[in-house]
């Protein structure tokens, strides 16, 4: 099967440089590499948007590729309606499908390669999750130092109802061979010359049973941004493997080594020096996976003013494969206080809470912390990358009580 590499990629869309290549090798100076590998996020405000199935109102990120944000206050239901939930594209373009004429293929290590189209998609047991869905560089404009790629706040993250088959169903209907460790999603956006959006997760999760092809996302087909007519829901991992428009689905005995997978969405295990400016993504770094427990404020938004006494405030919290043991407050860094969990999750669904406070007149600073049920805390410090994912530090902000 034909992967694709030599390529490298900027957070923001496709760049084939020289430089890009020599940073792939490990051979070019980082900063000047960042640079040039990465576009900046372009922030901006726009009014009048016109995406298509969009709120207007969306915080863009950058117009082309599409990358949208969901404003804070958009967040403050359990469930994320459909047209303010964060976009996130990698070309230029986006895949517009027929359903009637969509197929999807099944290949590589198995007996019997398949090809479905939609009514063989709903021949499937159909099947219904609410999980969260995060980009891994949702916060990145929290790190210190800056990380290279779109500067996004806490938005690039939200909570819906999916509908679909399970891919398990599909997988084993294929008969793998005993060389099936990894299953790549091939997506069909307009690519060009440039390598197709692929990305492969283990034969493990994409065996589980809320691992899921999925349809219908809070009660209505997947809007086109989303990945209408079917794309995967891969549970509490890495936003990026959550392919839209499914073309293809390749079972293969490695993971795939296109540079969606060994050069973007990659993660130092360890912390590093964020002056060392010389690495090797494909060598040193590994493949992004499950989130680390996160939570934030969706209430009060930074530099929001509050009248003086009693207020209330909220957000969310959400941990990888598993539950919310704890959400904790401290108000002008005094002891932590337990949050009141408002609406339960699941390991896959976020959780609200909420934290009673008597504000007095002045400035207050307000930070959050959550625990998941394997007692993994967020810490003060994220793990600094380059690429800045998975930021999970306490979230803090900052109000004026007058
Ligand atoms: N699938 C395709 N085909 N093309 C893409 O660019 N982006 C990925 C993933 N699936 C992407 C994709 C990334 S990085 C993220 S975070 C999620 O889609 C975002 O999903 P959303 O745009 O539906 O919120």
């Amino acid at each position: 099967m034909a992967q694709t590499s030599g390529f490298e990629l900027g957070t923001e869309g496709l760049r084939l440089t020289r430089r890009a290549l020599l940073v792939r090798t490990g051979a070019a100076a980082g900063a000047a590499a960042l640079g040039g590998v990465f576009a900046e996020g372009r922030r901006a405000f726009a009014q009048e948007q016109g995406f298509p199935g969009v709120a207007s109102g969306m915080r863009v990120i950058s117009r082309s590729p599409i990358n949208l944000e969901t404003p804070i206050p958009q967040l403050r239901t359990w469930i994320t309606p459909d047209d303010w939930f964060f976009v996130r594209l990698h070309l230029p373009g986006y895949a517009q499908l027929n359903r009637d004429t969509w197929q999807m293929t099944v290949d590589g290590e198995v007996g019997q390669p398949l090809r479905l189209g939609w009514a063989e998609v709903q021949r499937f047991q159909r099947v219904e999750l609410t999980a969260w869905l995060q980009c891994a560089g949702n916060r990145r404009g929290h790190f210190e130092p800056k990380a290279a790629g779109g500067q996004w706040d806490r938005g690039a993250v939200g909570n819906a109802r999916w509908a679909g088959i399970r891919l398990r169903d599909v997988i084993l209907s294929t008969a793998p061979t005993l060389k099936a460790h990894h299953v790549a999603f091939e997506g069909n956006d307009p690519h060009g010359d440039a390598p197709p959006y692929v990305r492969s997760v283990p034969i493990e999760k994409a065996l589980d049973p809320n691992t899921l092809l999925v349809f219908e996302m809070n009660g209505q087909p997947l809007p086109v941004l989303h990945g209408f007519p079917v794309r995967a829901l891969v549970p509490g991992w890495v936003g990026s493997a959550n392919v839209k428009w499914i073309r293809s689905i390749h079972v293969l005995d490695q993971e795939w080594t296109g540079p969606y997978m060994k050069d973007l969405y990659r993660i130092n295990l360890v912390p590093m020096n964020p002056a060392n400016k010389t690495f090797n993504f494909a060598q040193d770094f590994v493949a992004t996976t499950v989130f680390p427990v996160n939570s934030f404020f969706t209430s009060p938004t930074t530099g929001a003013t509050l009248p003086a006494g009693p207020t209330v405030l909220s957000g969310v919290a959400y941990a990888g494969e598993t539950t919310i043991a704890a959400v904790e407050v401290s108000v002008d860094g005094g002891a932590w206080q337990p949050a009141r969990i408002t609406t339960p999750g699941t390991a896959y669904a976020w959780y609200q809470w909420a934290f009673s406070a008597t504000l007095a007149r002045g400035s207050h600073t307000l930070a959050v912390r959550a625990t998941d049920s394997r007692g993994r805390t967020q810490p003060r410090e994220a793990l600094w990358n380059p690429q800045g994912y998975f930021y999970n530090a306490w979230d803090v902000v900052t109000v004026q009580v007058s």
